[in-house]
């Protein structure tokens, strides 16, 4: 499934009149991805969520992409084997970057367990609008929140492939955010990420004023 040549031939770009700069300069923040990536459990989602919700009380706009979720749809076809993760991933890769376009700060939630996957979604972004934030807590802190059960259920080998009991995760060198789940607050992540996307111009003063 991982094939990433384009099977389509005699096809031809069509360029629009509106481009992203002028979406961005609407919204008044930049168009870019947020891109969490951490164990089961780990709380992307969680942080996903908060985030998004304070993002949209500053008035940016947001869209949220979660594993789960998109598991139900646009990749239901995929299982959780190595060669389907990577399409998981490509596929994921593909629509942040339509969001991106479209001027939005697009939030996602997925394990994407491998280094040289994260790094190809990356290499679709400009201009450094890609975040990427690990999410980090023990495979041990995971295990015991369990909010699914699917540790659980791993560990007595009804699921195949699980990450990080009998599939890899591979933590990011050097993601730009680092939280620690284990030891700060949802709150206290948030407010970790809403400070670096300040500090780094993703989103003009006024809005960021409404942060505070
Ligand atoms: S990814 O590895 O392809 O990035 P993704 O984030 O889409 O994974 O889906 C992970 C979610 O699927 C987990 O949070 C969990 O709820 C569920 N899941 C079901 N089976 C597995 C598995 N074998 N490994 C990891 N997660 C699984």
């Amino acid at each position: 499934m991982s094939d990433t040549q384009s099977k389509s031939t005699n096809i031809v770009w069509h360029e629009g009149t509106v481009d992203r700069r002028r979406r961005e300069a609407i919204n008044r923040h930049r168009g870019l991805t947020i891109w969490f990536t951490g164990l089961s459990g780990s709380g992307k989602s969680t942080i996903s969520v908060a985030l998004e919700e304070r993002l949209t009380d500053m008035s940016c706009r947001t869209y949220r992409l979660d594993g789960d979720n998109v598991r139900t749809g646009l990749c239901r076809d995929l299982t959780f084997s190595p060669e389907d993760r990577i399409e998981n991933i490509r596929r994921i890769g593909e629509v942040a970057g339509l969001l991106r376009d479209a001027g939005i700060i697009n939030l996602t939630a997925f394990i994407s367990p491998y280094r040289r996957d994260r790094e190809m979604a990356r290499s679709l972004a400009t201009d450094n609008d890609f975040v990427e934030v690990f999410v980090d807590a023990s495979l041990a802190v995971c295990e015991q929140r369990d909010p699914k059960g699917l540790y659980k259920k791993a560990r007595a080998g009804s699921i195949p492939n699980f990450t990080g009991i009998s599939a890899p995760y591979e933590e990011p060198v050097s993601p730009e955010v680092h939280l620690n789940t284990g030891e700060q607050s949802i709150q206290q992540c948030v407010d970790q990420l809403v400070k670096y996307l300040i500090d780094n111009a993703y989103i003009e003063t006024e809005l960021a004023a409404r942060a505070e």
